[in-house]
């Protein structure tokens, strides 16, 4: 049986007006985004649109506000609604989500749309259980999108909010492993009559005032009753265990002829999976030793100075860059044109080389 953590008495005899008090906090000066419907017009009776809102929260996993709005912009003008999305061309999505990262999150946008085309009768379920049914749809999205859309009372826990729920209980259990004893932790102050306000209300938290360093404590309507901030070390939390990527090493070939460039398209599940990449040697722990054993053709390729480094979840990768010019486009492969690379599903990694060999 699942016991349940200790909440100290300050944090229990204040949660009504913890929540009142952040509440308030959103109220007045809650951060407006384009997906989102603020309080003052949620009274009114707008509703959240959940194709817009599950786009945001996807794409807000894994990187900020300012770089993610202008991929939700762009998405939402060109698929404005689901049925738009499930119908589209799978390689327009990756080209579309391309700088995005975690390509598998595009892969799952679109089988989810077409799930809730075909099994859903293009509506969103309301329930966070049938959410987390979806594909890509994890716990925090579900909980997330049915709080916001459809008003239920769940549990919002993203990164922001760990960090505000370790500093408030001075949690020193490091994450990942302590992600549901904060989850736990958040839970019993989680309010039940605005759970989409209060959810964000906290994520804004997280990300304006309790930030990873410098948190603006001062101006925290949680401050009060902060565990941390008594002690003096909010900047402490949360704590956690270091991840040590190993290296990986190899060398790709840029292949140019009349403004076009060969690249190749990868396996369509794992690790960058459907999106284009120049050719290349494997990755492996150290160089291989005959890296142009791996070009697409004899040419003369010459080594552009310097690597690209990219940072992956579980490794990270070290190229070095090749180029050549070529008179005929006579090798199978897909040639893009270089200057409407945008038009292609190239990731960041794969841009990064090819600025590479272009400023050779
Ligand atoms: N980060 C991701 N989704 C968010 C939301 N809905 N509000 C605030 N911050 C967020």
């Amino acid at each position: 049986m699942k016991v349940s953590p200790h909440i100290p008495r300050i944090i229990q005899d204040n949660i009504p007006k913890l929540r009142a008090d952040l509440l308030r906090r959103y109220d007045e000066s809650g951060r407006t985004l384009p997906w989102r419907v603020r309080p003052e017009d949620r009274k009114r009776g707008v509703v959240a649109d959940p194709y817009a809102v599950w786009l945001s929260e996807i794409m807000l996993q894994q990187t900020t506000v300012p770089h993610g709005t202008p991929y939700w912009e762009k998405f939402l003008a060109r698929w404005p609604a689901v049925a738009d999305l499930a119908r589209a061309d799978r390689d327009d999505v990756l080209a579309m989500w391309a700088g995005l990262g975690y390509y598998a999150r595009a892969r799952n946008l679109h089988k989810c749309a077409q799930i809730i085309r075909d099994d859903y009768d293009g509506s969103f379920p309301k329930t966070e259980k049938e959410l987390l049914k979806l594909p890509g749809v994890g716990p925090y999205t579900a909980a997330t999108m049915a709080a916001i859309c459809f008003n239920q009372p769940t549990n919002i826990v993203d990164g922001n909010v760990e960090r505000v729920i370790s500093r408030l209980y001075a949690e020193d259990a490091p994450l990942p492993k302590s992600k549901s004893l904060l989850r736990d932790l958040a839970a019993p102050i989680a309010d039940s009559d605005r759970p989409g306000d209060y959810g964000q209300a906290l994520m804004d938290l997280g990300s304006t005032v309790c930030t990873p360093t410098s948190p603006k404590c001062e101006i925290c309507p949680w401050s009060f009753v902060c565990r941390a901030f008594k002690d003096g070390n909010p900047e402490y939390y949360p704590q956690k265990i270091k991840k040590v990527r190993p290296v990986k090493y190899g060398a790709v070939f840029a292949l140019i002829c009349d403004g076009n460039i060969l690249m190749q398209k990868r396996p369509d599940k794992g690790l960058l999976g459907g999106m284009l990449e120049l050719p290349s040697s494997p990755w492996e722990q150290t160089m291989p030793e005959a890296p142009l054993s791996f070009a697409p053709d004899r040419k003369n390729w010459e080594k552009c100075q310097g690597q690209v480094k990219h940072v992956f979840t579980h490794f990270e990768l070290r190229l070095d860059v090749y180029r050549a010019e070529t008179k005929a486009q006579n090798i199978e492969g897909i040639w893009a044109e270089l200057d409407n690379l945008l038009a292609y599903a190239v990731p960041t990694l794969t841009k990064k080389a090819i600025t590479l060999a272009m400023s050779a």
